[in-house]
């Protein structure tokens, strides 16, 4: 993980880096900090490139990363596969090298199309005097932009200006790569991008139409389609978008509340063997590849049995759960694996209720999940007994259940100092409830067992995009109801397409303010690239009842998995299992604007 920055002037006008944002960027790299100045010839421009590093693991290659040519990189990403990683090398001297060797605009694109990972980049290319910056396929790291004051700035995240409407800053869409012709630029003295989209091989050049990409470049700049009509080719097929010949009509209504017992049988009855299996392979894969050392240095000091790499984003629920059995699979045995759970205080005591465990035991867990907490929200006990689960299954493992409690004041006071700079420019009421969420829960400071506790793991995997594309949300019924099958397949098409701007870059700023790094398993390109071949309906089964129909493939792998309850719950989002979206005016909608962000 990295923070990123790069300074653009044409003129003689002068770099003025907010120190909020230098700020911000050094917490998301605190290990190492590099600047790079560049002139064109003549002083035509002046560029500054400034990398701050997180080290994960071994030895690392401070940034920017400069060759003999003078051709500049700054890279937040992580090579998972596609272009080979020695054992000796790091991905990022990998990255420069490989593109040291491009000439032509088609060697570059050919280069980050092999990339499979997440990636933000920017790359100054010295011949030709050349500035490319982009996002990965799916968008998993953040890349913001501005131009204002005849300074294009480039930067993994922003602050919050006053007023609030002057704001000036876009997220980069994840839609493919621009490039800018300094020389160009210089002569004519204005920003105009070249775009290069991603495509899917075969499919005609671009879906995205010209105003849709002019609306998303700075004001005062412009884009165009690179004139060649080049493309980046996409990591992963096209959405299967086909219907069955036949529609077989289930006799359970939706709506009926099926006791946890009955879902299992439901479940049960939609057995799918072969594909489950295919499932859990690209996924336990995905998993592997993200809670690995990397090869180069292994971490072997005496704190690492007490210390854990690798924490998950935990509510117990079946995505987290999925995501902690199979991590289980590839962590050292004797290394513990930090569960960050949290929890929003509940105001009005009177409301609560809080669900027993019918099970008998005799752990201590459960004794405290009987006695009255304002921190037991629904994902505490969801957590709770997710916990009880994975100890089931491995009990040899040191799970660590982080319990994150979160008073309506340390909320206040973090949205204001941090996370409302984080967010930005991103802005509604959900987005400030999900992203305050997850920036307690990955900062991983809170109890375990009774102790005071913080979890040191700077690998934090999360669960974005599981529902998205297993039809995991209330819309997704809603539209299958309203339109059926086809409707449902266009939803799930429209909200993977869009999943970078509406979370993906948000959540890489909010985890990475902390040091750590955030990894999606489920957006692995080898996950998607099987999801997206299989039909709608091996996937999920919206007329099937909530806790079973919605995500039904993953319940199944969650079966196989061995895992027992949390299989069949059904999808509760963070900010009402948190009870974070309780805490405050509850009568928002999640589109509004978040008053609660606004500087004072
Ligand atoms: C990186 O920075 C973090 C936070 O300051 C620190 O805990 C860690 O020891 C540093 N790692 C190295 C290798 O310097
Ligand atoms: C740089 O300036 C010199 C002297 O004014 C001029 O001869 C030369 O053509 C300029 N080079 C470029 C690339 O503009
Ligand atoms: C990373 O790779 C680059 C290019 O191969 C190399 O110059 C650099 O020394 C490497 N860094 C480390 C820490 O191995
Ligand atoms: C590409 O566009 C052309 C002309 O608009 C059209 O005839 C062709 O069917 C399209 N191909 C695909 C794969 O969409
Ligand atoms: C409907 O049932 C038949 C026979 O059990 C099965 O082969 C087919 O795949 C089912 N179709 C759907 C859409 O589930
Ligand atoms: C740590 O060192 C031991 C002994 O040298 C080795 O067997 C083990 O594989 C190492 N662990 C890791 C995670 O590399
Ligand atoms: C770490 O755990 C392993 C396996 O339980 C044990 O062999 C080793 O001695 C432990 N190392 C330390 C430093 O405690
Ligand atoms: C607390 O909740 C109870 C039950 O829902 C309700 O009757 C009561 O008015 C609430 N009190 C406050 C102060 O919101
Ligand atoms: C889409 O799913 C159908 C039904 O399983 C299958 O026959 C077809 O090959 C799939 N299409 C692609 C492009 O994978």
């Amino acid at each position: 993980m990295c923070g990123i920055l790069c300074l653009l002037s044409l003129s003689a006008a002068r770099f003025e880096c907010d120190g909020r944002i230098d700020g911000s960027l050094q917490r998301r790299g605190p290990n190492s900090s590099r600047k790079v100045t560049v002139t064109g010839t003549n002083s035509s421009y002046r560029c500054l490139f400034s990398a701050h590093l997180l080290h994960m693991r071994g030895l690392f290659t401070p940034q920017p990363v400069q060759d003999h040519a003078g051709n500049i990189l700054m890279w937040n990403g992580e090579i998972f596969g596609g272009l080979p990683v020695m054992p000796e090398e790091n991905d990022t001297g990998v990255a420069c090298q490989r593109l040291s060797s491009c000439g032509t605009p088609l060697e570059v694109l050919s280069v980050l199309s092999a990339i499979q990972g997440p990636w933000g980049l920017v790359y100054y290319q010295r011949a030709g005097d050349f500035l490319w910056f982009g996002r990965d396929f799916f968008g998993r790291r953040s890349l913001l932009w501005k131009y204002e004051a005849e300074v294009l700035t480039l930067t993994s995240v922003a602050a919050q200006i006053f007023p609030p409407d002057e704001s000036k800053w876009k997220e980069i869409p994840a839609v493919g790569v621009f490039r800018l012709d300094l020389k160009e630029a210089a002569r004519s003295g204005s920003m105009n991008f070249e775009f290069f989209p991603w495509a899917h091989a075969g499919s005609n050049r671009t879906s995205l139409c010209s105003q849709t990409l002019q609306d998303s470049v700075p004001d005062g700049c412009s884009a165009v389609l690179n004139p060649a009509g080049l493309v980046l080719d996409a990591p992963v097929c096209p959405l299967n978008a086909s219907l069955p010949e036949s529609v077989n009509k289930t006799e359970i209504p939706s709506d009926s509340d099926l006791s946890a017992t009955d879902r299992q049988d439901l479940l049960r009855s939609r057995e799918n063997p072969a594909q489950v299996d295919r499932l859990i392979g690209v996924l336990s894969e995905a998993v592997k590849k993200r809670v690995q050392p990397s090869p180069f240095g292994p971490q072997n000091d005496s704190a690492s049995n007490d210390s854990a790499d690798v924490a998950v984003l935990f509510s117990g629920g079946l995505d987290s759960m999925i995501l902690a059995a199979l991590a289980d699979r590839h962590i050292p045995a004797h290394q513990p694996i930090d569960l960050l759970n949290v929890a929003f205080e509940q105001q009005n005591k009177s409301e609560q209720k809080p669900k027993r465990d019918r099970r008998k035991s005799s752990e201590p867990g459960t004794e405290r999940a009987q006695t009255f907490s304002p921190f037991d929200v629904p994902d505490r006990l969801s957590g709770r007994s997710g916990l009880r689960e994975l100890q089931e299954l491995n009990p040899e493992r040191r799970w660590r259940f982080v319990e994150i409690d979160v008073t309506l004041e340390k909320l206040q006071e973090a949205r204001k100092a941090r996370i409302c700079h984080l967010l930005h420019p991103l802005e509604t009421v959900l987005d400030d409830s999900i992203g305050c969420a997850v920036w307690f829960a990955a900062r991983g400071a809170g109890v375990e067992g009774h102790r005071p506790f913080s979890s040191s793991a700077k690998v934090i995997l999360t669960g974005a995009g599981a529902d998205e594309q297993l039809a995991g949300y209330s819309r997704h019924r809603e539209r299958f109801k309203a339109s059926g099958l086809e409707g449902l397949i266009q939803e799930v098409d429209m909200e993977l397409g869009r999943i970078s701007s509406r979370n993906l870059g948000r959540d890489d700023r909010v985890i990475g303010d902390h040091g750590k790094e955030a990894r999606f398993p489920y957006l692995d390109e080898g996950v998607v690239g099987l999801l997206n071949s299989l039909p709608m309906w091996e996937k999920a089964d919206l007329s099937l009842p909530r806790g079973v129909g919605e995500k039904l493939l993953l319940r199944l792998a969650a079966r196989r998995l061995g895992l027992g309850q949390s299989a069949v719950l059904p999808k509760r989002a963070i900010q009402f299992g948190s009870r974070i979206a309780k805490m405050e005016d509850g009568r928002e909608r999640a589109s509004d604007r978040c008053s609660r962000l606004l500087p004072e």
